[in-house]
C-alpha cells in the first residue's frame, strides 16, 4: 500500500515535470514563431507553398448582400434559416479600402441596427453570436474590421451583436480581463449561445469559417498570413476563439492578471485542457485571417512575467477568472455599428476608487 502510494507520488511528480518542460518549450517556440512572423511580413505570397489559396476565386465580401431582402411576413411567421446559408461565397478578397468612413460602412449594411445588432430579415436564425473585441486606440483597425465583419456575419445568416470593450485610462493593456468583462456585459443584454473573442486587427478571409460554437472551445484563427497560414505551434489559442457560455464558465473564464502583451492566450489554452475539454478548430482552408500591420502599441509592452505565470496556471485557474472579476463600468454607448463598453479594470494592484 505504502509502496504504491509512493509510486503514485513519483508518477505525479514526473507528469508535473513533463508539463513544465512542455510549457517552457511552447514559450520558446512562440518566440521562434514571432521571429518567423517578422521575417515573413506579408507572408501570403512568399509562403504560398503552404496551403495555396486561389486568389482569383476570392470575392467581394459585399457581393451578394443585396440579395437579402425583407419579405412581407411578420417576424413570428418567418421560417427558420436553412442549415447552410445560400449567401456564402467562400474566399474573400481582403483589400483595405482607402479613406474609409464609418458612415460608408453603415450605408453598406442597412439592416444593422443600433449597438451593432443584426437578425436576418428573411428567416429566423438558429444561432445567436456575440463578437467581443478588446480595444484601445485602434480606431483605424476597428473601422476595417467592421467593414469586413458585418457583411461576413450577414452572409452566414446569424443573429449577432458586436461589442467593443474599451479599456479606460493609460495603464498597461489587459486583453484577457477585457474579454471577461465583455462576456459578462454581453450576457446581460441577450442569451447569446456563442461568444467570439476577436482581436481587432484580424480579418477573416473565408466566410465558410462560420461564427458559431462547437462542442468544445474553438480556436478559429488557425491560419494567419503572419504565420504563413498555419498554426505557429500546436497549442496556440490566440487571435480569434469561440466559446459557449457553458464552456466559458466551466473553465472559470479567462485570467485577470496578465498585464501587457503575451501569455494570456496560452493560459487560456491550458485552462481548456485543465477543465477537461479539447480544442476544436475549423479546417485550415477556412480558418484564414489577414492581420492588419501595425507597430507595437504603447501601453501594451511584452509581459515579462508571462512564462513564469504560465507554469502556475494549474494552481491559479480556479481562483483567478470569472469568479474574481472586478471592474467599474464607465459607459455603454449604442453606436450604429457596435456597442461601446468602456471600463476601468484597474491596475495590477487592483481597482482604485474611481475619480
Ligand atoms: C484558380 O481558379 C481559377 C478560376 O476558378 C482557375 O481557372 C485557375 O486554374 C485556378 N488556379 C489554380 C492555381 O488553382
Ligand atoms: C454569393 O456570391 C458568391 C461569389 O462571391 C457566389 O458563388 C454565390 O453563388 C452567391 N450566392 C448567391 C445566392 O447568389
Ligand atoms: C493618458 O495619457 C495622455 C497622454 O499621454 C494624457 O493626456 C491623459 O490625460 C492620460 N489619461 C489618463 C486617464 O491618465
Ligand atoms: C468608447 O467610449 C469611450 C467613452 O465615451 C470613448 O472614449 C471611446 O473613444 C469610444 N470608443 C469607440 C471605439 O467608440
Amino acid at each position: 500500500m505504502v509502496i504504491s502510494k509512493g509510486r503514485y507520488l513519483l508518477l505525479f511528480l514526473c507528469v508535473q515535470l513533463v508539463v513544465m518542460a512542455l510549457l517552457y518549450r511552447e514559450g520558446y517556440r512562440k518566440r521562434v514563431a514571432y521571429f518567423f512572423g517578422i521575417f515573413y511580413k506579408g507572408g501570403s505570397a512568399s509562403m504560398g507553398l503552404i496551403n495555396p489559396h486561389n486568389l482569383s476565386q476570392a470575392g467581394d465580401v459585399y457581393a451578394n448582400l443585396s440579395l437579402i431582402s425583407k419579405p412581407s411576413l411578420r417576424e413570428e411567421e418567418l421560417p427558420y434559416c436553412p442549415e447552410t446559408s445560400p449567401f456564402l461565397g467562400g474566399p474573400i478578397r481582403v483589400k483595405l479600402p482607402e479613406n474609409l468612413l464609418l458612415e460608408e460602412v453603415e450605408r453598406k449594411n442597412p439592416y444593422v441596427t443600433k449597438g451593432g445588432r443584426y437578425k436576418p430579415p428573411d428567416c429566423e436564425s438558429t444561432h445567436k453570436t456575440a463578437v467581443i473585441i478588446p480595444h484601445r486606440n485602434r480606431e483605424q483597425h476597428l473601422k476595417y474590421l467592421l467593414y469586413y465583419l458585418h457583411p461576413f456575419l450577414q452572409r452566414q445568416q446569424l443573429n449577432y451583436g458586436i461589442y467593443i470593450i474599451h479599456q479606460a485610462g493609460n495603464f498597461t493593456f489587459n486583453r484577457a480581463k477585457l474579454l471577461n468583462v465583455g462576456f459578462k456585459e454581453a450576457m446581460k443584454d441577450e442569451d447569446w449561445d456563442c461568444l467570439f473573442f476577436h482581436d481587432v486587427d484580424l480579418i477573416p478571409e473565408d466566410d465558410r469559417n462560420i461564427y458559431i460554437c462547437d462542442r468544445f472551445p474553438k480556436h478559429a484563427s488557425i491560419a494567419m498570413d503572419k504565420f504563413g497560414y498555419k498554426l505557429p505551434y500546436k497549442s496556440y489559442f490566440g487571435g480569434v476563439s469561440a466559446l459557449s457560455p457553458e464552456q466559458y464558465m466551466k473553465m472559470n473564464g479567462f485570467p485577470n492578471n496578465y498585464w501587457g502583451w503575451g501569455g494570456e492566450d496560452d493560459d487560456i489554452g491550458i485552462r481548456v485542457a485543465l477543465s477537461g475539454m479539447l480544442i476544436s478548430r475549423p479546417s485550415v482552408q477556412y480558418g484564414r485571417y489577414k492581420m492588419i500591420k501595425h507597430g507595437h502599441d504603447k501601453g501594451n509592452e511584452q509581459n515579462p512575467k508571462r512564462f513564469n505565470m504560465l507554469t502556475k496556471t494549474r494552481r491559479t485557474w480556479k481562483q483567478d477568472g470569472m469568479n474574481a472579476l472586478q471592474y467599474i463600468l464607465i459607459s455603454k454607448e449604442l453606436q450604429p455599428l457596435y456597442t461601446n463598453i468602456t471600463v476601468d479594470i484597474g491596475t495590477d494592484k487592483g481597482l482604485r476608487p474611481h475619480t
